[in-house]
């Protein structure tokens, strides 16, 4: 299967991603990297693994649609069959996401339906949590709201502040992210008219990996 993966900043789960790939416990492909910023570390990530790299910068573009349709066609060129979405940071026209629905995942560093949008681990702390995590799901038009495939999911710990939480669940993220990958590549996750399937059954909530 031929991925593309989407990044804006560091990019520490695309290198997840490759390192997946190099242990060769991905059956996929990273056939490309689309930047949206030209001095994304994670530009620096694909290069060092000798992945096609492209930087499409949305503000050289007229309107969100124009640059989705720059994206759209890359990704057309590189005959891509699985979007992968790791900490890119422009949300994506409706258009662009129903012509990849079924072929695009994102990870969100909480247990969704909890925290979407920005600040998830200030906003745990700020309600007292017992439990944090990540999820991933296939992306649809409303932000954050797609079919959960996979959650990582941890205890917050008394002294955890920002910084341990958001530590706490990139590593997690780095387990998870590659598993989903694998399983879509392998076909044990699969997606059809707008469901998602975990070995032929519809899953109708996110399978889980509890790390305490
Ligand atoms: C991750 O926390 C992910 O959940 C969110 O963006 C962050 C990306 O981190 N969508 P990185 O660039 O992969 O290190």
């Amino acid at each position: 299967m031929k991925i593309a993966v989407l990044v804006s900043g560091n990019g520490s789960n695309l290198q997840a991603l490759i390192d997946a790939q190099l242990a060769q416990h991905c059956s996929g492909t990273i056939v490309g990297v689309i930047s949206n910023k030209a001095d994304a570390f994670a530009l620096q990530r694909a290069k060092q693994a000798n992945i096609e790299t492209q930087v499409i910068e949305h503000k050289v573009y007229p309107t969100r649609e124009v640059f989705d349709d720059a994206m759209h066609q890359q990704l057309l060129e590189w005959e891509v069959e699985l979007v992968v979405l790791a900490g890119f940071m422009r949300i994506l026209s409706e258009k662009f996401v129903r012509a990849w629905e079924g072929k695009m995942i994102n990870i969100h560093p909480s247990l969704l339906p909890l925290y979407k949008g920005m600040h998830t681990h200030q906003r745990v702390l700020n309600t007292g949590d017992v439990f944090h995590g990540c999820t991933v799901h296939y992306v649809t038009a409303e932000l954050d709201a797609g079919p959960a495939l996979l959650q990582g999911v941890l205890q917050v710990h008394q002294h955890d502040n920002v910084e341990t939480l958001a530590k706490r669940v990139h590593e997690l993220e780095h387990v998870i992210y590659p598993q989903v990958v694998e399983w879509i590549c392998n076909q044990t996750i699969q997606h059809q008219a707008g469901q998602a399937f975990y070995k032929g059954q519809p899953l109708l909530k996110p399978l889980q990996l509890c790390q305490m």
